[in-house]
């Protein structure tokens, strides 16, 4: 058997089903649009009426257009077409009409994964003999796949490895980016296990206007402020795609037998690339995939490629891993485990994510203090009311409120932001007073955060992103 055929009615045999089906509606639609003879059409859909209930049979699900089989499957809404009723979520796009923000338990069904509730959470509290960080109290970190099975490899002496990484678009970077790292440096604090950080500039090359050189820049400038989160050297290695795509055999081996198990037809589904998509776009998600795999950073894991990975990352990127996750055992891989987490609102509201390239809808990790009670105070959308008597009477809406959801990001002590709520919701807290939390929580933060950044130097970036041995003995 080559590498090619997977495993009898494995992945690729479903696969193959599904692009032939596939074909066979594109044929039954053009033999209609030419008025073919009407025995011909028929005959057409009498196959497409057959391998559609072939597909059923093999994959339990109906076959949909522009919807792969396996793990790979989701919905997507633009090719179903679906009246624009679900919230949008690619690594591009997030939008949603609801006010609240995205709708993340009919995502979790959307896209197959699993939610993180109290038991898993209490589970993560035992193995790592740690307070939970508040992301995981308060459902910031929703949702994950796999995670038990990280924890009872764990419980019995079988380390892992955290996997997360950066599109460097640009010099600045907002609070937002920083929500991913902050629960990841907790991860490697308690469970003291390597850490390796993606930074996609090519990713960021091939989808923007910008010159490699610019990208390289960026990735550099953004190490900076990821390493002033407070990850330690010795466990962690930072990586440009730019540098150490090149300098890598192994990264790149791994590269190359992913593209080998992946179809067009299965990205064009997961992702939504046309034919007109430039090749780089097509087979960037490889590149995305292989630091999933043990093995591609032999300085590290010596060579082992069974060493369990696990991706804290926003829900956004879970495209990518549902295609690491299915080619996985296909080339003898460990599947990466993954944790997943909501979106940060834009300071207008929580219908789409904060966007670097919008000065007014972020938080920049460069704002002065009084840039950012500005923002705060003019932008931060309020689920307040319209006049001071209203708000007394009838309470604000924290649900919709952007302050407060910063808030249940930045502010650590429970009680302090349940008796915030609950003050807001009776309207005995003014939305000028609860901007004022936000801005008396974000000044000191950010202003930490630059203090940190200073301090962080050319050459330690340099450490950072040396590919050498890590503090641990696989
Ligand atoms: N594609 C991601 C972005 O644009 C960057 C990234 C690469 C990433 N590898 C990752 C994010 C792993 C989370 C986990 O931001």
């Amino acid at each position: 058997m080559t590498d090619c055929q997977g495993e009898g009615i494995g992945p690729v045999t479903t696969m193959e089903l599904y692009e032939k089906l596939t074909a066979q509606g594109d044929k039954v639609r053009s033999l209609k649009t030419a008025k073919a003879d009407k025995a011909d059409v028929d005959a057409a859909i009498q196959l497409l009426l057959k391998l559609k209930v072939d597909y059923k049979g093999v994959t339990g699900q109906d076959y949909q257009a522009g919807c792969p089989p396996s793990d790979m499957a989701v919905s997507n809404n633009r090719q179903l077409g679906n009246g624009g009723e679900e919230d949008t979520v690619d690594p591009w796009n997030v939008a949603t009409n609801s006010a609240k923000g995205v709708d993340y338990d009919k995502l979790i069904v959307r896209f197959g994964s699993s939610k993180i509730d109290q038991e898993l959470v209490d589970r993560i509290e035992k193995v790592s003999g740690q307070k939970p960080h508040h992301f995981l109290r308060r459902g910031i970190f929703f949702s994950h796949r796999d995670m038990h099975q990280v924890l009872d490899a764990y419980e019995k002496q079988k380390s892992f490895y955290l996997y997360t990484g950066r599109g460097p678009s640009s010099q600045a970077m907002h609070v937002g980016h920083l929500i991913p790292f902050v629960f990841t440096k907790w991860l490697q604090d308690v469970f003291n296990i390597p850490l390796v950080i993606q930074l996609t500039d090519d990713e960021k090359y091939l989808w923007k206007d910008l010159t490699l050189e610019d990208c390289h820049r960026f990735a550099e400038e953004n190490a900076k402020d990821i390493i002033a989160c407070g990850f330690d050297v010795n466990k962690t290695f930072i990586f440009s795609d730019l540098d150490y795509m090149g300098s890598s055999p192994e990264f790149y081996r791994n590269v190359v037998k992913i593209q080998k198990h992946v179809t067009f037809n299965q990205v064009k589904g997961i992702f939504g690339f046309s034919d007109s998509d430039c090749i780089g776009k097509i087979s960037f998600p490889a590149i995305q995939a292989a630091p999933s795999f043990s093995n591609s950073f032999p300085q590290i894991f010596k060579g082992r490629k069974d060493v369990q990975c696990l991706i804290p990352c926003a829900i956004d990127q879970d495209p990518y891993f549902r295609m690491t996750r299915d080619v996985a055992p296909r080339i003898g891989y460990p599947k990466p485990a993954l944790l997943h987490s909501t979106f940060f609102p834009a300071l207008q509201g929580a219908q789409t994510k904060m966007s670097a390239s919008d000065a007014n809808s972020s938080i920049f990790l460069t704002d002065t203090p009084k840039q950012i009670k500005n923002k705060v105070n003019k932008h931060a959308f309020s689920g307040g009311k319209d006049t001071i008597e209203e708000h007394r009477q009838h309470g604000g809406n924290p649900d919709i409120d952007v302050s407060f959801m910063y808030l249940t990001f930045f502010m650590e002590d429970d009680e302090q932001l349940e008796k915030i709520r609950q003050d807001y919701t009776s309207g005995a807290l003014l939305t000028g007073e609860l901007k004022k939390m936000l801005i008396d929580t974000l000044q000191p933060m950010i202003t930490a955060h630059q203090e940190n950044r200073k301090n962080v130097t050319d050459e330690m970036v340099k450490q950072f992103m040396t590919p050498r041995p890590l503090d641990f003995n696989f």
